[in-house]
């Protein structure tokens, strides 16, 4: 489906929970999610609703997130049912704790590609910035497995925050060359309870390019990319078996190339993560009286409201609606 301003939705980002077993400064409040009545997020059948619905819209490139998916029961089951209903590209987006002993499930059930988070490669760093313990261990040994697997391609996540991480720049680069791993550095974004830290503590997409360059001094673009839905643009060290990209939302806006929705935990449409407006598909889901093409309708309306770009420098919107883990990044 096009948008109104001409660019082509094709991909939505699934999220399947808002719980997640780590508390991430820009993304998770420190005490976690508020306890709320099983109904009021959706079922599995339910989502197979609003994917179908999407999917005669023209969305067949998927997305699974959180919180964090792994920790939802039974997703394996509902994973395997995405491929056969007509998803062409199926992927998830996990901190990764979980994934190494799921990888051969996962990707039995169709999972296409994984993108994995990990902000560190310090234990003690890992605790500072995802607020419980976790082991950076598993994470790395989920990568492996991976690629073990097939998944491909293989992409790591490291929101960057000034004074917690960014020394760590270089070293993360280097994962890229002895493995396919494609390794993304993300600006982070002004979040609810994060607003004022994220802009103290900001990293410019350029800023991040020039230390590696001054590192790794025959860096090259790469004008093709890599395989993916996503904003990055990729970079890569000459010899490296994956790659290096960036994802600049703050400082080198890519709004113009926007090509999704979100859908929360709770059935809520996200037009854009950089603005509050929402459509709650729960009504067209839950009415037995409601058909598949009303659901759709929904879709379709929420996607017409997609803005032009986000207001990310505009402190006075309403941003404190805005929560990370229940939108999945
Ligand atoms: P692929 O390119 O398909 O691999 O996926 P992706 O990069 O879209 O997915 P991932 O879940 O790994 O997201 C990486 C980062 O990009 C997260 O911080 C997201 O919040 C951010 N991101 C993805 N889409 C958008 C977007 O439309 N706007 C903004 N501002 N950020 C986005
Ligand atoms: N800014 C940038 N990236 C974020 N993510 C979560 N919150 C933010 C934020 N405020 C990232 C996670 C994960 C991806 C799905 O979204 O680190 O890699
Ligand atoms: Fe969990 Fe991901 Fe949010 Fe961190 S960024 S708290 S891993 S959902």
């Amino acid at each position: 489906m096009i948008d109104q301003w001409g660019r082509k939705v094709n991909y939505m980002r699934v999220s399947v929970t808002d719980r997640c077993n780590l508390r991430c400064v820009y993304c998770m409040p420190l005490q976690g999610v508020q306890l709320r009545p099983r109904d009021e997020y959706l079922n599995y059948d339910e989502l197979l609703r609003v994917i179908e619905a999407g999917l005669s819209l023209g969305i067949d490139k998927i997305r699974i997130t959180g919180g964090e998916p792994l920790v939802r029961a039974g997703l394996v089951d509902f994973l395997a049912k995405l491929k056969p209903m007509g998803v062409k590209d199926l992927s998830l987006s996990t901190n990764g704790l979980l994934f190494a002993p799921m990888a051969e499930d996962l990707k039995k059930a169709g999972v296409d590609r994984v993108n994995f988070s990990l902000d560190t490669l310090k234990a003690d760093r890992f605790h500072k910035i995802a607020r419980l313990s976790g082991d950076i261990d598993a994470v790395t040994k989920a990568m492996d497995a991976a690629i073990e697997v097939g998944m491909h391609p293989v992409k790591m996540n490291m929101v960057v925050i000034r004074g917690w991480n960014d020394d760590e720049i270089v070293d993360m680069a280097r994962l890229s060359i002895d493995r396919p791993i494609h390794v993304r550095y993300i600006e982070v974004m002004p979040f609810s309870e994060a607003y004022e830290f994220t802009w103290e503590n900001l990293v410019p997409a350029a800023e991040m390019r020039q230390r590696l360059m001054d590192e790794f001094e025959d860096l090259e673009p790469l004008r093709k990319g890599i395989e993916g839905n996503g904003p990055a643009k990729y970079w890569k060290i000459p010899g490296s078996k994956g790659s290096v990209g960036f994802i600049s939302a703050v400082t080198e806006c890519f709004c113009g190339e926007c090509n999704r929705i979100r859908l929360s935990a709770d059935g809520k449409i996200n037009p854009c993560l950089g603005h509050v407006h929402e459509v709650d598909l729960k009504p067209f889901i839950r009415n037995p009286e409601a058909t598949l093409e009303q659901l759709a309708g929904a879709m379709s309306d929420a996607i017409h409201l997609k803005p032009r770009e986000h207001n990310f420098d505009d402190a006075t919107a309403d941003f404190s609606k805005r929560i990370m883990h229940g939108i999945g990044g």
